[in-house]
């Protein structure tokens, strides 16, 4: 996590507002595009001996700019990484170095792309498709492993962050099937929304196509509701609100009439829904993200709230094995024990008279052998004599206490010649 640790700053109010919808974007911008590359890349390896034609449409289908997926999938991994950098600043995580390897992996997997498109080779589009999958699988992974704070244990060496949670894989199920539909809406429009890049239905594969775009667009609109109520079954109790179910209930009745209408265009050859059924296709992609967001910070906050509780806790155990650290390496110090004595014990204690508390020559003669167990009584008063309110605590270091201890031993010792002050 270094390099992004170093790269951000503490959050502040005014980026954390800003951050839901910036990852919101990001994670919009680079699953869409990661998704499509690789399901069109794998589609058009599928086609390429039955119907070259088609292949070789799928090939173009993000072909129009050679560096789209710097800018609309790399450099948003990259801004995502940071954002993330942000959001779980100072925590002990695993989920940044998890992002920069991600990045690593699909950049690869894009440069295989791009050399599959300039050259045809067969083997660097099945090695594309391979690493953008799995790149997807990791961010899918780790996405997940961000709304389960209590995972982040995970040690960051461990390279594949997959095994902890059924939902991992339920998430790359949603992430497939989302990169279906959004494929077979991208061909939809690309191809025959588009005025200016329209189809000729006289060209070969112009019909395959079609088919293809609306079947990619149905078949995912059809199974994709199993897979939320899946995602809900599987969901972090706490994690799971009614407004996280709602919004659940809102994205799946807007697949109705992506199926519907992509139906009847596949039944009817007529292609009039392609808009209407892309928008609500990009609708429920938009709903799903805001879903686990949700997710994310319901399991953001609930970290929060441990943190807090066990910070307290934790400093306190760390200034003691602080002390007990230093207590070993220095020797009790019967001129610091006197200043002790004097500035914090004798508003109530002198050693001839009674004060507040007891004095000293009625009860440190019984501590005369055990200088432990005076020390331990300094550490922790606890109410001893009925005859007297309880003391409380000094707040000493553990060499005060030592020395404060010794002090009294060796006052006592010499049967309170001093007397008190
Ligand atoms: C605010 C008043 C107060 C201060 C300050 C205070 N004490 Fe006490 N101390 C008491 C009282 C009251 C008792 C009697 C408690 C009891 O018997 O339950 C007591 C009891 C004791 C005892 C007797 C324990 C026993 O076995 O009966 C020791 C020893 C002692 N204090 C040491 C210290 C030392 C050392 C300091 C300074 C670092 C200190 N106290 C500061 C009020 C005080």
């Amino acid at each position: 996590m270094g390099l992004v640790n170093q790269l951000t700053l503490t959050p502040n109010t005014q980026i954390v507002q800003l951050m839901d919808p910036l990852v919101f974007l990001m994670l919009a911008f680079h699953l869409f595009f990661l998704g499509v590359t690789t399901v069109s890349i794998g589609l058009s390896l599928m086609t390429r001996k039955p119907a070259p034609a088609v292949s070789q449409r799928f090939l173009e289908l993000m072909a129009p700019g050679r560096f789209l997926w710097l800018v609309f999938s790399l450099l948003p991994l990259a801004m995502l990484t940071v954002l993330y950098g942000l959001y779980l600043h100072g925590t002990e995580n695993p989920i940044l170095p998890f992002l920069e390897r991600i990045f690593v992996l699909t950049l690869l997997g894009y440069l295989a792309a791009a050399f599959h498109q300039r050259t045809g080779k067969r083997f660097l589009g099945a090695l594309a498709t391979l690493i953008l999958l799995g790149s997807a699988f990791h961010f899918m992974a780790t996405m997940t492993l961000i709304s389960v704070p209590e995972q982040w244990q995970f040690r960051a060496q461990r390279f594949l962050p997959f095994t902890f949670s059924i939902q991992v894989v339920v998430h790359f199920a949603q992430y497939l099937l989302f990169s279906l539909l959004l494929t077979g809406v991208s061909i939809l429009v690309r191809y025959f929304g588009w005025p200016e890049g329209r189809l000729d239905p006289t060209q070969p594969g112009t019909s395959g196509i079609k088919t293809w775009g609306l079947a990619l667009t149905l078949a995912p609109a059809l199974l994709h509701p199993v897979v939320f109520l899946w995602d809900f079954g599987t969901a972090h109790h706490f994690a799971v609100s009614w407004k996280v179910f709602i919004v659940g209930m809102v994205a799946v009745a807007f697949l109705l009439p992506v199926a519907i209408m992509s139906l009847s265009m596949l039944l009817s050859n007529h292609l009039r829904f392609i808009i209407p059924a892309a928008m609500c296709s990009l609708l429920v992609f938009g709903l799903f993200l805001n879903l686990e967001q949700r997710f994310q910070n319901t399991a953001n906050a609930e970290q929060r709230t441990v943190m807090a509780r066990t910070v307290d806790s934790e400093n306190t155990a760390w200034t003691n094995a602080r002390e007990a650290e230093y207590a070993k390496s220095a020797k009790p110090d019967p001129a610091l024990g006197k200043k002790i004595f004097a500035e914090r014990c004798s508003a109530c204690h002198k050693f001839d008279t009674k004060l507040v508390g007891p004095p000293y020559n009625d009860v440190i003669p019984k501590y005369v052998d055990k200088p432990d167990d005076l020390m331990e009584f300094i550490r922790k008063p606890r109410k001893i004599n009925p005859d007297y309110p309880p003391m409380p605590n000094q707040g000493l270091t553990e060499l005060e206490v030592q020395s404060v201890a010794t002090y009294l031993i060796s006052q006592v010792q010499d049967n309170g010649k001093e007397g008190g002050q």
